[in-house]
């Protein structure tokens, strides 16, 4: 059967195309968007960190589908009304929630540029993928990793933890896996962590098809680093009980209050036991920039295998997350597979083997590197090292502040850039929970909550790079005001938004 797609005759029509009719116009759009974003970067203070959404801009985005065309303008004045005033604040110096990088304006201009590119970073021989080598390269040196080291750029480090958990587990039972599933050798496999460790460990260990029960959750010690007694005596109790430990996951830099595994010992350990040795350095693992923190990470370039994010502490655009592998065949034994349509040559396009898609489960993926690269040359890692460092000492600000108010409490040891603490009241969860709402509804700050031992804290993870000390005596100034509301022993809230200039340290 023949299918007629079109009856007359076919003629070159340029407005069929999704280019612009005219160019100029689009470029002098294109301008008043960069010099807003830019704006936008230079002048945030001035807003509120976070907006509760009104119903009616949620309503907006419950719209139909589109038919017809609208004028980019029109568009674009959408995005200026509602969408940026009701971003999720983490550009803003006073964000201080979960653990969010601040971007620089660099990395956006990088992105632009990226996008402009429209580079498909699956494979193929093109300078782009020389980018993500290189920043492999950078990487493998920063980490002490030995020649033959493999990486690539991943959404985050929960896409990390994951594929890490997948090498691991080929290491473990061969190749065969990959086609035979776990089968019996591979329900015996368990793997260890802290019960400090991120959440998304557990999710990995259930996707990699182990379920969450063969992930151990061994306690801490009283700095919330993993018990490695504890961890030796739970992987002979389980080698005893006929089962096959497989997988050790240390922190650098855990979530609820950034404490640092002792990864020397922890190294050691899985050495010892023929174990894979994981960190799980999200954003901490980049403390290998700033001269204070790195020998805190000693034990770190003995890893198998290490994740990590540049959109945290690194500061680039989301999302830039980060896989490295100590032995690269390991990585790519667990992720190639051959296709007749990704036949590779040695000369021509597809060339450059081996690609990212060798060591991944994407094929289709984007140009992270480029903004990474940009951020790497363009700062340098000493003054992202120093950046690093700042904001550690500005946690440490935070906690002397705190130890210094009565009305408040510290919750746990401050550690690296993540401060966990209270305001004193009666009901301390429900009156801590409302003031950490409060404030992010005030748009003076945004801090998260975490629950440590039962106790509801406010918690402050210091990582954006223009946080500043009156960011800091905002906040603190926020949870007294606050606190003294809900629980009834203030007047009524007169809380300015308006900050005091940034100070230097
Ligand atoms: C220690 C730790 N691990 C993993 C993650 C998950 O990283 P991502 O959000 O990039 O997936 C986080 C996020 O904050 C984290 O702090």
């Amino acid at each position: 059967m023949t299918v007629v797609l079109r009856q007359e005759p076919l003629l070159s029509d340029s407005s069929e195309t999704l280019d612009p009719q005219n160019w100029d116009e689009i470029r002098a759009q294109g301008h008043r968007m960069l010099d807003d974003m830019i704006d936008y970067a230079a002048n945030i203070r001035d807003r509120p960190v976070w907006s509760p959404i009104p119903d009616e801009v949620r309503a907006r985005f419950h719209d139909q589908l589109p038919l017809k065309p609208c004028d980019l303008g029109e568009v674009y004045r959408e995005f200026a009304d509602s969408i940026l005033p009701y971003a999720t604040g983490n550009v803003h110096p006073g964000f201080m929630g979960w653990v969010h990088g601040g971007g620089t304006a660099v990395g956006m201009l990088a992105e632009m540029l990226a996008a402009g590119l429209n580079a498909n970073l699956g494979g193929r021989d093109h300078i782009p993928i020389e980018v993500e080598r290189q920043i492999v390269e950078w990487t493998r040196a920063m980490f002490g990793f030995p020649k033959g080291a493999s990486g690539i750029f991943v959404t985050g480090t929960s896409m990390a933890n994951l594929m890490a958990v997948l090498v691991a587990r080929t290491a473990a039972l061969g190749q065969p896996v990959r086609q035979r599933g776990l089968g019996n050798e591979g329900a015996r496999l368990t793997a260890y962590t802290s019960t400090a460790a991120h959440g998304c460990i557990a999710k990995a260990m259930d996707f990699a098809g182990f379920g969450s029960d063969a992930l151990r959750c061994i306690e801490t010690d009283r700095h919330h680093r993993i018990d490695v007694t504890a961890l030796r005596g739970r992987i002979a109790q389980d080698r005893n009980a006929g089962l096959k430990p497989f997988l050790v996951v240390g922190s650098a830099g855990t979530v609820d209050i950034g404490a640092i595994d002792d990864l020397d010992a922890l190294s050691a350990l899985c050495r010892e036991e023929k174990l894979w040795f994981h960190v799980d350095g999200a954003y901490g693992a980049l403390g290998i920039l700033s001269p204070v923190l790195a020998p805190r990470l000693a034990g770190l370039e003995n890893a198998n295998s290490i994740a990590f994010d540049f959109h945290k502490w690194g500061q680039v655009p989301y999302d830039a997350g980060f896989l490295m592998v100590r032995d690269g065949q390991q990585h790519r034994d667990t992720f190639s597979a051959p296709a007749a349509y990704l036949r590779r040559e040695t000369r021509g396009l597809a060339a450059g083997s081996s690609w990212p898609c060798d060591l991944g489960p994407d094929l289709s993926r984007g140009f992270r590197a480029l903004k990474t690269w940009f951020t790497l040359k363009t700062y340098g890692t000493e003054k992202l090292g120093a950046i690093i460092t700042r904001t550690c000492a500005l946690a440490g600000y935070l906690e002397a502040r705190i130890l210094a108010e009565p009305r408040l409490e510290l919750l746990a040891p401050v550690q690296l850039n993540i401060v966990c603490f209270r305001y004193r009241a009666d009901d301390p969860n429900k009156v801590n929970g409302d003031i950490v709402i409060d404030i992010q509804e005030s748009g003076i700050a945004a801090p998260s909550t975490t629950v440590l031992g039962g106790q509801l804290a406010i918690r402050a993870a210091i990582v954006n790079h223009r946080t500043d000390v009156c960011d800091i005596d905002a906040l603190i100034s926020a949870v007294l005001e606050f606190g003294a509301q809900r629980s009834g022993s203030g007047d009524s809230l007169v809380l300015d938004v308006e900050r005091s200039p940034p100070l230097a340290m």
